[in-house]
């Protein structure tokens, strides 16, 4: 107990401020923060970066007339900090969320509010990233979630008891934490629960006054994912137990770039993530009319049969606009997972090549000019639910 709160006495003290609107920069402090969590004073010295989450339907109902987004569901804003300490990183997250979704046991059937955060294992070269939701086929992500549950029965809080007791009793009262995992994923039906006892993973949940913080807390590198670049992807998820029951929508963001400040790191990646198309929107609305619209429903067009292929009314808000690039010319590199031959024979959305690749059944269009395909990403870019 001792150990905790000296560390807290010894925050206060931040070697490197930095700012920068659309990335998140990670303060470096001194003091362990391997194990912070949301009340820690050590977050009053970072800043809050602004990130917008939008609506994304989880795979399970994708093919799924409930899948057609919610008009009704506007994406949401939420605030994120970073601290490191040389050997860890911790994130807060805050966002609002008007009722308190708290999963009674491990196996009822109520939906709990929750938070995930999301690292690419490879991610240098930011044009190859994976599917923004939990990844894809050779692309995995490292997903840390963190559900609002009744009991909490975890180790690291039962370890630090007395000390709970004694200065965060709001914190076992407010939200029960005990529902956290680490997943290496590559796509919903590929998920391999990660159970590292030497890479410590910490994450809280605070519910007060109709909003949510979360913290994760990891070290910089683990056997299974490294980040002492300096720079690196992250993409927040947050659930709202009201609203994903029965839909499962959750509010997800795009890919962030995260810089620990003061490390050297690529630039280049922090600045290919932020870039935004520059394409002629018009133009890509009526490229997008006569190219995609037979498959694919979106915002001007809900022609297409609803499990075609995947609906693209958010895609603007979740994907980067290489991604987009990448989808279009080359849409077998990433095939949306979430697709099931089983229930959806009609309208395969890809088939099986000799080494069991998932070839996807969405043609290329490598062969449309530069600024064709820049003047689709541009217009794609622009669909996205309004912020509420
Ligand atoms: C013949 C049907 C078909 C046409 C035409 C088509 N697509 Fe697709 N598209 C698919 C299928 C099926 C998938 C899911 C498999 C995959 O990811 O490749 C997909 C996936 C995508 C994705 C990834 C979606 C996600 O949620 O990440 C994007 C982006 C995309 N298409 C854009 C386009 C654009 C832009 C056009 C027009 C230039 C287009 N598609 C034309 C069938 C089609």
């Amino acid at each position: 107990m001792k150990t905790v709160i000296k560390i807290f006495i010894l925050f206060g003290l931040v070697l490197v401020a930095a700012s920068a609107q659309d990335q998140i920069n990670a303060m470096k402090v001194l003091g362990n923060v391997s194990k912070i969590g949301p009340l820690s004073r050590a977050w009053l010295s970072a800043k809050y970066t602004d990130v917008i989450l939008y609506p994304h339907t989880i795979i399970k109902k994708i093919n799924h007339e409930s899948s057609m987004p919610d008009k009704n569901v506007k994406a949401k804003k939420a605030r994120i900090k970073a601290l490191y300490d040389g050997e860890n990183l911790s994130l807060l997250i805050e966002w609002k969320d008007d009722t308190q979704n708290i999963q009674e046991n491990c196996c009822s059937k109520t939906h709990a509010d929750g938070f995930a955060l999301q690292f690419p294992v490879v991610y240098d070269d930011v044009a190859k990233l994976p599917y923004i939701n939990m990844g894809s086929k050779n692309r995995s992500v490292i997903v840390h979630l963190r559900n609002a549950t009744e009991k909490n029965s975890d180790v690291f809080f039962e370890s630090l008891q007395e000390y709970f007791d004694t200065y965060y009793k709001p914190v076992q009262d407010s939200a029960k934490t005990d529902y956290g995992r680490v997943f290496n994923s590559e796509g919903y039906r590929f998920v391999k629960e990660i159970k590292d006892d030497s890479a410590l993973v910490v994450m809280y949940m605070i519910y007060k006054d109709g909003t949510w913080k979360g913290t994760l807390s990891r070290p910089l590198k683990a056997e299974y994912l490294d980040l002492t670049n300096g720079t690196f992807p992250v993409s927040i998820v947050t659930w709202d137990g009201n609203l994903s029951n029965p839909e499962r929508i959750e509010h997800i963001s795009s890919w962030i770039g995260v810089k620990l400040s003061g490390e050297s790191g690529s630039d280049e990646l922090l600045d290919t993530l932020k870039i935004q198309a520059e394409g002629d929107i018009d133009n890509g609305k009526t490229l997008a009319m006569e190219n995609c619209a037979a498959c694919h429903n979106f915002a001007n067009s809900v022609t297409a049969p609803v499990s075609m292929a995947p609906n693209l009314s958010n895609i603007g808000g979740y994907a980067t606009a290489q991604y987009l690039m990448e989808s279009i010319t080359d849409p077998s590199a990433v095939v949306t997972p979430g697709y099931n031959p089983n229930t959806q024979s009609n309208f395969p959305w890809y088939n099986l090549d000799e080494a069991g690749n998932h070839i996807s059944t969405m043609p290329s269009y490598d062969w449309m000019d530069e600024k064709s395909i820049e003047d689709l990403v541009a217009y794609f870019k622009t669909l996205k639910a309004e912020i509420e």
